[in-house]
């Protein structure tokens, strides 16, 4: 294995199949859920990343902030019988459980978790339910599809960022649970498929600053948001330094003369990477 490809596994990694009878009546149940769906964490998305915990404190599916506690099934998986029994079959224990929806043309941008959390071991696994192969996260310079059939570990204290481009909508099952010998045990054979991997170019100088020429253009005609994005998206395109696509929204907004937003952007670099 490659040295690159190495650190990409202790990002992301295939860890087990799963049981594809099981999983498909998950799927089932998933897709049919039309209720409780809350856009929580805005700062973080483009708009409409929508979630549901399975998992929580309260046992309300529609609390979805996470936090440190002593998770219990909320009232959802009492119609979900199939998730309930994949669930439970793990044995972990969790500190929450979410079901995640990133419909078509949705980003979340680069960031870093688990920034307001105690300091204890806690670790991330997520399960495709409804997925396509525009649907990817992107880390360690590379974009990486979470096929279906599969349970995936990602380690989510490195920056990551996650997008659906096309569609149908992604659908994932997010584990957040606490280490233990159960998990050590599930986790202990971490593997990733070179199909599984797209590796992305580095850009070059004449590349970002066409760029963001584009991107001042459009702020210079009051589309701030769309401006921002293009330059934020790059992150998806492009093997890029920690944080970069932020600096490059604050030089757009520098170039412009909008010094309050440059300083904006500045903080908000600062609480996604977990650098305040
Ligand atoms: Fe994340």
């Amino acid at each position: 294995m490659s040295g690159r490809k190495a650190e990409l596994v202790e990002q992301v990694a295939r860890i087990r199949d799963l049981d594809l009878r099981l999983l498909d009546r998950v799927s089932r149940e998933a897709l049919t859920l039309d209720r409780n769906w809350m856009v929580e964490y805005a700062r973080w998305q483009s708009g409409n990343w929508q979630t549901m915990s399975l998992y929580n404190d309260s046992g309300d599916p529609s609390d979805v902030a996470i936090r440190d506690c002593e998770a219990r099934e909320t009232t959802v998986l009492e119609h979900m019988p199939a998730t309930r029994e994949l669930l439970r079959s793990f044995g972990l224990k969790y500190m929450w459980v979410r079901i995640a929806r990133l419909p078509a043309n949705t980003f979340l941008w680069e960031h870093s978790d688990y920034r307001d959390l105690a300091d204890l071991e806690r670790h991330r696994l997520h399960i495709p339910l409804h997925t396509n192969r525009s649907a990817t996260l992107t880390l360690g310079g590379a974009r990486v599809h979470l096929g279906y059939g599969s349970l995936w570990r990602l380690v989510p204290t490195n920056r990551h960022g996650a997008c659906n481009l096309s569609g149908p909508d992604r659908l994932h099952i997010i584990m957040d649970c606490y280490a233990d010998d159960t998990f050590r045990d599930l986790t202990s054979n971490l593997t990733l498929d070179d199909n599984d991997i797209q590796w992305l170019p580095e850009a070059t100088d004449g590349e970002i600053s066409a760029h963001l020429d584009e991107a001042v253009a459009l702020g210079k005609l009051g589309y701030h948001q769309a401006a921002e994005h293009s330059l934020l998206k790059l992150f998806y395109q492009y093997s890029m330094p920690e944080g970069m696509g932020y600096d490059l929204v604050i030089r757009a907004y520098e170039m412009m003369g909008e010094h309050a937003r440059a300083e904006q952007w500045r903080l908000e670099k600062k609480v996604k990477l977990c650098l305040a």
